[in-house]
């Protein structure tokens, strides 16, 4: 006999009841995950790690640590390890002429495409990380009602976040800067602005705004509300969601640079040109029409989940090096194994214990994030020197 699917109706008070099973088990989860006392904390780094970010020989560390008198780790076993603190306290000592000059200001990043799961927010938090691990000072602003960047720092959006961790008093005219909502990370170096669903309420916010002050400009909230902070921070990263939403352009309108990932598929190829076609058009529409321009100091799209065997990833491949020339980065994030645990849904993998980077296709992406990272903070270094060069 032939096996029908039943129809299942749902009312609301259905979908209220499955909401909080599910964001009760995300409770659950994450506590188990992340045992004893529900929180994460970042990694350790060794000697050889040190040196390799440092760019170093393991000969010299010793002699740098001892001359400058900097923190000399803890043994662990028989080799010494840094906590995440004094290993940035080490490499920026180490990296002096990497750290942001005087007079210069934070650079804002915003990753961002129309198309949801390119891994934008996967790659903002490595990005986080990376640069904090090279010694500099992040904010990561969530801007994805998800909160998916927020999850990733060990906070639950759901059960967790109030209006004033997130963007949206601010959006609402409450604030006019972003103070207010900066917390500290379990990560060393990186503060966080919160998202959470409520953050969707900046859609009907800012057109209000702007509908009731015909001189109010909505695009751009954030870049005025990122001001009183740019000279705390070295890098501010923004993540957004996958759509070219109020919040979106306000992102996009306070960034120095874009970082678009990107995975060689067909579709999202075709999605991204839409993106910077409406962009363009928007952006024709609330600024040059005001005798305005807007200038990114960098586009970089970043060829992500590449997987190597695909055949037609190579074509598409092909079809993002044509289409975006120069601002392609010569780097591929490989796609990683499932073999990865569920735990790692819950970092990045540079969260992830020095064990799991046996699996090959695990250090290949940690390789890959880490001359990303390597990548994007020259292009840090070059806007600081423009900066200043135009302050003289
Ligand atoms: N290199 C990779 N290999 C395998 N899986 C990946 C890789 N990068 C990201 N992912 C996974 O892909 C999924 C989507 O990633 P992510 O959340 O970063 O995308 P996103 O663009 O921010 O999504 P959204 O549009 O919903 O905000 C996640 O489950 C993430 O763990
Ligand atoms: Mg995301």
């Amino acid at each position: 006999m032939e096996l029908r699917q039943p129809i299942r109706r749902a009312a609301l008070a259905d979908i209220e009841a499955q909401a909080s099973r599910v964001a009760a088990m995300m409770s659950h989860i994450r506590a188990a995950m992340l045992r004893p006392e529900a929180k994460k904390s970042a990694p350790t780094l060794t000697a050889a790690e040190l040196c390799s970010i440092a760019g170093i020989e393991k000969s010299s560390l010793n002699y740098r640590l001892k001359r400058d008198d900097l923190p000399e780790g803890e043994l662990v076993g028989n080799r010494r390890e840094w906590v995440m603190a004094e290993a940035r306290e080490v490499v920026s000592a180490l990296r002096s002429d990497h750290m942001r000059p005087a007079g210069a200001i934070a650079v804002t990043i915003t990753v961002s495409n129309f198309k949801g799961g390119v891994a934008k927010t996967t790659s903002a938090v490595t990005l986080a990380q990376g640069l904090a691990m090279r010694g500099h000072k992040v904010l990561v602003v969530d801007l994805d009602p998800q909160g998916s960047a927020t999850t990733l720092f060990g906070v639950l959006p759901d059960a967790e976040v109030e209006a004033e961790h997130t963007a949206m008093p601010m959006f609402a005219g409450e604030h006019e800067d972003l103070r207010y909502a900066v917390r500290s990370t379990y990560w060393p170096g990186i503060d966080l602005v919160c998202a959470a669903p409520l953050l969707f309420g900046a859609e009907f916010a800012l057109p209000a705004r702007q509908t009731r002050d015909p001189g109010f400009e909505f695009w751009l909230t954030l870049d005025r509300g990122l001001d009183a902070l740019r000279e705390q921070y070295d890098v501010i990263v923004i993540d957004t969601p996958p759509a070219l939403s109020y919040v979106t352009i306000n992102a996009l309108m306070a960034a120095d640079g874009v970082l678009m990932p990107l995975p060689p598929s067909a579709l999202d190829f075709a999605s991204s040109a839409q993106f910077w076609d409406l962009f363009s058009d928007l952006c024709n529409e609330l600024v040059r029409s005001r005798g305005r321009d807007k200038v990114f100091e960098f586009i970089d799209v970043l060829l992500s989940r590449v997987e190597a065997s695909d055949a037609a990833s190579g074509v598409v491949r092909q079809w993002v090096i044509e289409g975006y020339g120069e601002k392609v980065l010569p780097i591929e994030i490989p796609k990683t194994s499932v073999t990865a645990t569920a735990a790692a849904e819950f970092g990045t993998v540079y969260d992830l214990p020095r064990g799991s980077m046996h699996s090959k296709t695990l250090g290949r992406a940690r390789d890959a994030y880490d001359r990303m990272c390597e990548l994007i903070e020259q292009q840090i270094e070059a806007v600081w020197a423009l900066q200043i060069e135009q302050t003289k």
